[in-house]
């Protein structure tokens, strides 16, 4: 519409320009055809004038004016008088009047009929000027043109303006209908969640990728803003359940459970395994309730169970259950023993141990993973669950819940490292470990670095889409958010530290305990007695500081809790072998009457126990050569509540990257990780308090209520999105 009143405008304007232009080429026209007349009569008037024959003259001027376009032709005398003229020539036009209009500009007579042009033309003879003709041209001709022009040109906009709105009908019905498919794309998440199967038309793409990148970009904001601010804590988590997942069912899964009951002489006890992951996930399980689905793998465990296999944890507080899950002997072999720790464990784990890969363990491990997979579906209330999948003894579950459960919030968290493509490329059945892991929503890692491997080896592997600067794999209908969650603990409540016996006494206890004296100085190492824990390589460096300064004979002692694990494993058993004879000869070497410097305490401690052991020590050596984070630095900074004692941290252990006020040592470096511990063993009392404050600020800001709280308000983002596009597509269905 706008063009065509433009057009319609533009055309008045032009109109009168152009009749201007035309009445200039008409006139030209007119002059030369006038000099064409006069010519042709010159010689006839002449003659005639010469004889006398007026009659003569008026026959040839008659026979002129027959002309389409003269009016009338007049002859004027030399001395201006009218001689002759035809009938049409107007009575008033004198001859000199006419020569003036004639010389003018625009040479017209404006008559009641219209425009005439007046031409004057002299007639010479022999070189001797005897008059002038005037021929009267009629220009109406030339206004009728004009108007038939407009005529034509209006006519001529009208069918442009037709011509137009109906193709613009045309572009803006096929538009609208690739708009509102496009829009409606995005609405759906295909243009988010699925960029492979949906292709923006044209015309949307610019707007399509904007709209996308802005919702990234406000997503990763707000994965960064759940940073440091306020401090996460159970009741955080709580209401974070509440509000934002508005109390959806959370289901946890891991092989290890939380709590094992035994049999004893005494009757059953209960028992909480050594187990990063059962630190760090049963105080989030208490904070969240729900069901936490594992292998029940203590020998008095089906005495407690209800008919389905459930029992209310902890025991005598009944926050959550325990969905316990039975196993054989020899599908614990195939699956936990073989393919997960005899495969997997030592395959992400730089440790320098060989994976091994049988085929028989891989089907045990799938059929498991599908036994553990149809209990969450059994235990779902909802279509729409939060799944908390744990650990490398799961990799296949999150595809095969999503395959029976689409609708599940799938977040699945690997706590051990992951290695670089190449290492993992070994593995037999890696693909199918990969789409296992990529049915799940959100996958964590302990840090950044992991992610990174992990997405490279899927980039190796798979025919996936990588989005790097969201960290997110599509592969086929799904995406996962691949994300780092260092994990952590629970900072002790004030009602916990009241409890604890005051450091002197728990010093006390434990020198007691041990044979020790007071004046001494004691390390101590905390771990699951396994390769990974770089418990050799301390040994060494436990000797390396005894050979290095002999002052330390009978005032040093080392004492190493080794819980124990796997030990059915031939690696697992050499290794521990070779752990008693190397503290035997240490002992041999530097011991005597009343003095040990080594104990290797290979037993299970309770927590209670350890906290003990953490508040009596001078030093905690961590040094893992490999480790997802590896918790037991953060528990023992968490128990120094007096703000003393060293940290020795391996820089292979996850937790390396938070805890920088730790003495960072390479555990392969012998003599490095000895300089460490002398330096631990001889800070002063100033430095001790200024690194275990700092210590202790991070690992209570970054608990794991935050590790856990900030996986499940992400899941909460995906959530929120997934419902509002649910509810968009069914108003649009209306
Ligand atoms: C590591 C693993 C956990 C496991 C723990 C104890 O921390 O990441 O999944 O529970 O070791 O090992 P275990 O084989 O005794 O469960």
């Amino acid at each position: 519409m706008p063009l065509l009143l433009t057009l319609t405008a533009a055309a008045y304007i032009a109109l009168p320009l152009m009749d201007r232009l035309t009445l200039r080429w008409f006139a030209r026209d007119l002059n030369m055809r006038g000099s064409l007349v006069a010519n042709a009569l010159t010689e006839s008037i002449d003659d005639a004038l010469q004889q006398g024959r007026d009659s003569r003259i008026q026959a040839l001027l008659n026979r002129a004016v027959q002309d389409e376009r003269l009016v009338a032709i007049g002859l004027c005398s030399e001395e201006g008088q009218l001689m002759q003229h035809t009938t049409g020539f107007p009575k008033t036009l004198e001859c000199k009047e006419a020569q003036q209009i004639a010389e003018a500009r625009d040479p017209l007579l404006h008559v009641s009929g219209g425009a005439i042009q007046v031409g004057l033309y002299p007639v010479d003879s022999q070189g001797r000027h005897i008059g002038n003709l005037i021929l009267l041209h009629d220009l109406s001709f030339i206004d009728r043109r004009s108007q038939d022009t407009r005529q034509y040109l209006i006519i001529l906009i009208g069918v442009i303006g037709l011509a137009m709105a109906l193709i613009t009908m045309i572009v803006a019905q096929v538009s609208w209908h690739g708009w509102v498919k496009g829009v409606r794309g995005i609405l759906r998440g295909e243009g988010l969640l699925r960029p492979m199967a949906y292709e923006a038309p044209p015309e949307l793409a610019p707007l399509a990728a904007d709209l996308r990148s802005r919702l990234r970009d406000l997503e990763d904001q707000y994965r960064r803003a759940l940073g440091s601010e306020e401090e996460w804590n159970p009741d955080r988590l709580r209401s974070l359940l509440q509000s934002q997942l508005r109390g959806d069912q959370v289901i946890v899964v891991s092989n290890r459970e939380p709590y094992i009951h035994k049999n004893t002489p005494n009757g059953v006890v209960v028992e909480q395994p050594a187990s990063g992951l059962v630190t760090a996930v049963e105080p989030v399980m208490r904070a969240c309730s729900g069901t936490w689905i594992a292998h029940g793998s203590g020998d008095a465990d089906r005495s407690v169970v209800d008919s389905h296999d459930r029992v209310s944890v902890p025991p005598g507080h009944a926050e959550y259950l325990l969905r316990r899950i039975w196993i054989t002997p020899e599908e614990e072999k195939g699956y936990y023993y073989g393919f997960a720790n005899e495969g997997l464990w030592p395959l992400c784990h730089v440790a320098h141990v060989r994976p091994v890969f049988r085929e028989s363990d891989w089907k045990r491990y799938r059929e498991i993973n599908q036994r553990f997979a149809d209990a969450v579906v059994a235990e779902a209330r909802g279509e729409d669950p939060i799944v908390l999948v744990q650990d490398y003894h799961f990799a296949l579950l999150p595809a095969m819940v999503r395959a029976q459960l689409p609708r599940a919030t799938i977040i699945t968290f690997w706590h051990i490292p992951w290695p670089n493509p190449e290492s993992f490329s070994i593995c037999p059945w890696r693909q199918e470990l990969l789409q296992g892991m990529l049915g799940s929503n959100i996958l964590g890692f302990h840090t950044r670095f992991h992610c990174k491997n992990f997405i490279e080896t899927v980039d190796r592997n798979l025919e996936a889409r990588i989005e790097h600067e969201h960290s997110t794999i599509s592969y086929q209908a799904d995406e996962t958010l691949i994300e780092s969650y260092p994990i952590s603990i629970a900072w002790p409540s004030a009602e916990e530290t009241r409890s604890w016996l005051t450091v002197a006494e728990c010093r006390e206890r434990v020198f007691s305990r041990l044979g020790l004296t007071p004046k001494m100085k004691l390390a101590i190492g905390v771990d699951r007695f396994d390769y990974t824990k770089g418990i050799l390589e301390r040994l060494h460096a436990v000797e390396h500081l005894l050979d290095r300064h002999p002052d330390l004979v009978g005032s040093f002692c080392f004492v190493q809790i080794a819980a124990p694990t796997r030990s059915s494993l031939d690696e697992y058993r050499v290794f521990q072998d070779r752990i008693h004879q190397v503290t035997q000869r240490i002992n041999d070497r530097f011991g005597r009457e009343g003095y040990q410097p080594v104990h290797l305490l290979a037993k299970h401690h309770d927590h209670h126990a350890l906290n003990e052991l953490y508040r009596a020590a001078d030093v905690c050596v961590v040094t893992s050569l490999h480790d997802g984070m590896n918790l037991v630095c953060k528990e023992f900074v968490a128990a120094r509540d007096d703000e003393q004692g060293v940290l020795v941290l391996s820089r292979f252990a996850g937790a390396a990257r938070e805890l920088g006020e730790a003495l960072i040592v390479n555990p392969y470096h012998v003599e490095e990780t000895a300089d460490a511990l002398y330096r631990g063993i001889n800070m002063p009392p100033a430095e001790q308090r200024e690194r275990m404050a700092n210590l202790r600020m991070t690992v209570r800001e970054f608990n794991v209520f935050r590790w856990a709280g900030r996986m499940l308000a992400h899941a909460a983002r995906l959530r929120l999105r997934r419902r509002v596009e649910a509810r968009v597509q069914l108003h649009q269905a209306d």
